[in-house]
């Protein structure tokens, strides 16, 4: 089976070319090689590239400057992914196309679940939720997955720059009104093969992983991985932040979006691992030997 990986050294991109080594025939193309707001160059570079699964998790991911770029912001995460799945069409090959929790407003206090209705309120959330509608259009039998708090090896997020801050100070804080769900791209990677069958339903899936927290949660949580693994850290606890204290932000994001996996569950047999489990495998694995 030939997957091909688009955005290869993003954060997830990057995880699943590195997991399907070795197991597939996978292909990545990063930022340099194809560049998706040239819609004519995608049409000629992933047009002439024969595969099975396309997956694509490049995007447009500043939140802030999709505010200020709003052209570009939807030619990358909607017209782009369109012509994607119009390919996939004609080759009957399958497309995965990864989306995001910032669909949704915030509003609810309850995980979401594939049915409640997307109201983004951000351009990022905008051109991501016309993205999947583009795609899905094209070819239902494609796949969408919403996927929130990614985290990996492969580029520093959140918990990376948690850890740095307390690395370097005594006191550090995090924002404790806002909520979600961490996803290890090494969780993401192996469970999206068993989607790759071009005869598993399409439509629009959850994954992440289980339960929720706050930024503050998560970061205590780092820190407190970081003392038992022996990995250095200043700072032991983590002061809460709200909201409202984060005046450099261009974008409005939604306070709560936890994703629902029950539908994931249901469909798999097997719950997403707790959020609390990959990350201290992460800190683990990738901070507590350097
Ligand atoms: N990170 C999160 O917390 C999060 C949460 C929810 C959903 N998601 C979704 O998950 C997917 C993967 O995100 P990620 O965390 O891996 O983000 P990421 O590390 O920012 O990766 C995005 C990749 O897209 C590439 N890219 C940007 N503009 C491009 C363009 N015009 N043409 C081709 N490639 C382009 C970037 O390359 P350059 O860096 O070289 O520009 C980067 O390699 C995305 O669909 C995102 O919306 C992420």
């Amino acid at each position: 089976m030939k997957i091909v990986v688009i955005g290869s050294a993003g954060r997830l991109g990057a995880a699943l070319v590195r997991e399907y080594q070795g197991k597939y025939d996978v292909a990545g193309f990063n930022h340099a090689q194809l560049d998706l707001s040239n819609l004519d160059k995608i049409r000629g570079k992933i047009g002439g590239t024969q595969f099975d699964v396309l997956v694509n998790a490049a995007a447009f991911t500043n939140v802030d400057l999709c505010e200020t770029q709003p052209d570009q912001a939807f030619r990358i995460n909607a017209e782009a992914p369109r012509v994607l799945a119009e390919i996939c069409g004609k080759k009957n090959a399958k497309l995965i196309h990864f989306s995001t929790d910032y669909v949704f407003d915030g509003e609810k206090r309850a995980p979401y679940t594939e049915e409640d209705e997307a109201d983004p309120i951000s351009v990022y959330g905008e051109s991501k939720l016309a993205g999947e509608k583009n795609v899905l259009a094209a070819q239902n039998r494609h796949l969408i997955v919403r996927v929130s708090w990614v985290f990996g090896p492969d580029r520093p997020s959140f918990i990376d720059g948690m850890i740095k801050r307390a690395q370097e100070n005594e006191t550090v804080d995090a924002i404790a009104d806002k909520f979600s769900t961490p996803t290890y791209t090494h969780d993401i990677a192996k469970m999206l093969p068993q989607f790759f069958d071009g005869e598993v339903e399409g439509g629009i899936l959850h994954f992440a992983n289980a339960g929720e927290c706050s930024w503050q949660e998560y970061a205590q949580w780092a820190l407190d991985c970081c003392r038992e693994f022996g990995v250095p850290a200043k700072a032991k606890t983590v002061g809460a932040l709200t909201l409202n204290d984060m005046k450099d932000w261009v974008a409005r994001r939604p306070v709560y979006s936890v994703l629902s996996t029950a539908k994931y569950t249901q469909l798999t047999g097997t719950p997403p691992r707790t959020w609390r489990e990959p990350v201290a495998d992460y800190i683990r694995r990738f901070y507590s030997k350097k």
